[in-house]
């Protein structure tokens, strides 16, 4: 049992209260870069303008001899680039791994009032979240730090997936989840060795014609990763936390990777991982919404000032209902027209 009152207390003396609200900005994609990689500093401000997120990249890719320049790369571009509207965020290393300590003692002291999310790897239970939970407190407190940080777990481990309910709702600290499907397929013994996407041996094929055995039957490739989704979208919608989708790793694959990002966009994620800059210009389209869906949504919110009652609205149904999913819409997209100008114009938002 967890005494309800104590979930909003800091979880050590002088630390700031966990927060209640998670910020609800555009995250249509989080950009992965490599601290460790000299020449970045000169791209970041670039990359920063057009991207929500930036994410500094300490975990996996990053080789293990370079895990320290990438930690100590991180704590200079933090401090010396400007990310103008980008929020900043780092995946720091597994909980089990060698360096995880150093990198959140060193970026916390170094970054924690520019460091808005901490992305955690291979997140298997509650208990992995309640121990960064604890020690980003004594951190923050030992920093004097005034603004809490957020935690964001990727899921990629089936031990995860399982207990995926009890992560999201571990601490107040959570912003969020990506799903990871690399570790996961390989976690769950997946015989794939792609990065998302689907798979051409995964399909629903039609039933032979019964006149003609040898008749070619039609066949579909089928999503790998829907249920994983599914519980993941339930689990952060019920805790009020964001969904993400991960990473797509066929970069030169960009009508696969739309698809992969349309997908968890209409399933109810809010963005994606971006590993290539040819990657970010199709997050900021597929996780804005469709200018012809935002249309209907404000015409459907003004004609139902109350959002009551049936009403027909172009040929279709719309109640109580329908009038939420409307504003589900809206919302987001004036939330997007506040900082991206192109899509404002386009919706006249
Ligand atoms: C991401 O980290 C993945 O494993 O897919
Ligand atoms: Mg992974």
């Amino acid at each position: 049992m967890r005494n309800p009152r104590a979930f909003a207390a800091p979880l050590a003396v002088g630390a700031p209260s966990p927060p209640l609200e998670i910020p609800v900005t555009p995250a249509r994609m989080i950009h992965f870069f490599d601290p460790s990689n000299e020449k970045m500093a000169g791209k970041l401000p670039e990359l920063a303008a057009q991207c929500d997120i930036l994410l500094g990249n300490l975990e996996d890719a990053v080789p293990v001899d370079r895990k320290e320049a990438a930690r100590e790369g991180l704590v200079r571009l933090g401090r010396e680039v400007d990310f103008g509207d980008a929020a900043l965020w780092t995946r720091v290393n597994a909980l089990e791994s060698p360096w995880v300590l150093d990198d959140l003692m060193r970026l916390v002291g170094e970054l924690g009032d520019r460091l808005e999310v901490i992305m955690v790897p291979k997140v298997e239970g509650a208990w992995d979240i309640h121990y960064v939970d604890r020690l980003l407190a004594q951190l923050e407190a030992r920093h004097d730090l005034t603004k809490p940080i957020f935690v964001h777990a990727i899921l990629e481990t089936a031990l995860g997936v399982t207990n995926l309910e009890e992560i999201a709702a571990a601490s107040p600290r959570m912003q969020g989840m990506s799903f990871g499907p690399a570790d996961l397929a390989a976690s769950r013994r997946m015989k794939t060795t792609r990065v998302g996407g689907g798979h051409p041996g995964y399909r629903v094929i039609e039933d032979p014609d019964p006149h003609d055995g040898d008749a070619p039957r039609r066949s579909a490739q089928q999503d790998l990763w829907h249920y994983s989704i599914g519980r993941m979208v339930d689990a952060c919608a019920a805790t009020g936390i964001l969904p993400f989708y991960g990473p797509f790793g066929d970069i030169a694959d960009v009508p696969g990777c739309e698809a992969q990002f349309r997908s968890a966009f209409l399933m109810g994620c809010v963005g994606a991982w971006t590993l290539h800059p040819r990657q970010i210009e199709v997050a900021r389209r597929v996780f804005s919404p469709d200018p012809e869906e935002v249309r209907f949504a404000k015409k459907v919110i003004e004609a139902i000032p109350d959002g009551r009652g049936v009403h027909m609205i172009e040929g279709k149904m719309q109640d109580d209902a329908t009038w939420k999913q409307a504003k589900v819409i809206v919302d987001l997209a004036k939330q997007v027209a506040a900082s991206d100008a192109d899509f404002a114009a386009k919706t006249g938002l």
